[in-house]
């Protein structure tokens, strides 16, 4: 089975690090000219130096996903540059706080909203009008596992990808008759930063026994990697993903559906 991006364009979200480095460097390799988007330019130019450094194309496009100008603005140098986008990955996130609800910080669930919810509308809405023009293109939406079932301790976060989940069935709708495919990926917990800070957040003298938790609790007993969303991202934009849309794909390991046992182990 291969997957050619060969002529294509893929624009990246949150592609400085974690997930989305990962699936940019996977569109490079798999032939596509690449976007690289991210709020931190050092990583963000990382990742396109890295493609570079593998005989890939590359641009970086710095931007605040939640700052509209910002969102015009990496549309628009796609276009520039290389003429069109075929494949977006709207991936950009935050974890926010570790907290219960009854002791959640207003501000922090502004700034978890913003990112995960407004940053994604925000590219929907600017990115859909270019590949409504072309009639084609596919969309992948970075949601969670948090977007299905609940997370004690992740309010914000959790109510976010479930909005996520929300916007990518109600957008799959409206573009389906266009030619325009858009699904959402739901990652598990990925050996990331973002994992790594909530370990930090759960148990600041002790993170480690935080992952060895989480890990035991997974059918598969480990975290998944970055590489392993990445490769469910370039099949959901391939040709081979021909006719789905509107749907959430899980990489999880296996955890959610057995949900009990995972929530009983990561209660503090
Ligand atoms: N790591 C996990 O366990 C996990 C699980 C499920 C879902 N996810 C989701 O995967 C996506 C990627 O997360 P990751 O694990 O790679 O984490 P990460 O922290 O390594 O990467 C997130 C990237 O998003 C960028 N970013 C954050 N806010 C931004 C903004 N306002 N504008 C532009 N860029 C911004 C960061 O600079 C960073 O490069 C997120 O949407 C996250 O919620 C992660």
């Amino acid at each position: 089975m291969d997957i050619d991006f060969t002529g294509k364009v893929a624009v990246v979200t949150g592609a400085a690090n974690g997930i989305g480095r990962a699936t940019a460097v996977a569109f490079a390799k798999s032939g596509a000219k690449v976007v690289v988007v991210d709020r931190d330019a050092v990583g963000g130019e990382a990742t396109a130096g890295i493609i570079r450094q593998q005989g890939g194309e590359a641009v970086f496009v710095a931007a605040d996903v939640t700052k509209s100008a910002d969102v015009r603005n990496y549309v628009k140098t796609a276009i520039d540059t290389y003429g069109h986008i075929d494949c977006f990955f709207n991936n950009a996130g935050i974890e926010g706080a570790w907290k219960h609800t009854a002791e959640y910080d207003e501000d922090m669930f502004d700034q978890v909203i913003g990112v995960n919810v407004k940053g994604v509308f925000l590219g929907l809405r600017h990115v859909l009008p270019e590949m409504l023009r072309q009639k084609s293109g596919a969309v992948v939406n970075t949601a969670s596992v948090a977007g299905l079932v609940a997370t004690p301790g992740m309010p914000a976060y959790v109510a976010s990808k479930h909005a996520v989940i929300g916007l990518t069935k109600t957008t799959a709708g409206e573009v389906a008759r266009s030619g325009i495919r858009v699904n959402a990926v739901c990652p598990g917990p990925v050996d990331t930063r973002m994992i790594h800070s909530l370990e930090q957040q759960i148990s600041p003298d002790d993170p480690a026994s935080v992952a060895r938790r989480y890990q035991a609790a997974m059918p598969t007993g480990r975290y998944t990697t970055a590489e392993e969303i990445a490769n469910m991202v370039l099949f959901l934009c391939s040709d081979l993903a021909g006719n789905i849309t509107g749907g959430q794909y899980v990489v999880d390991g296996g955890r959610t559906a057995t949900g009990g046992a995972v929530t009983q182990a990561m209660e503090r």
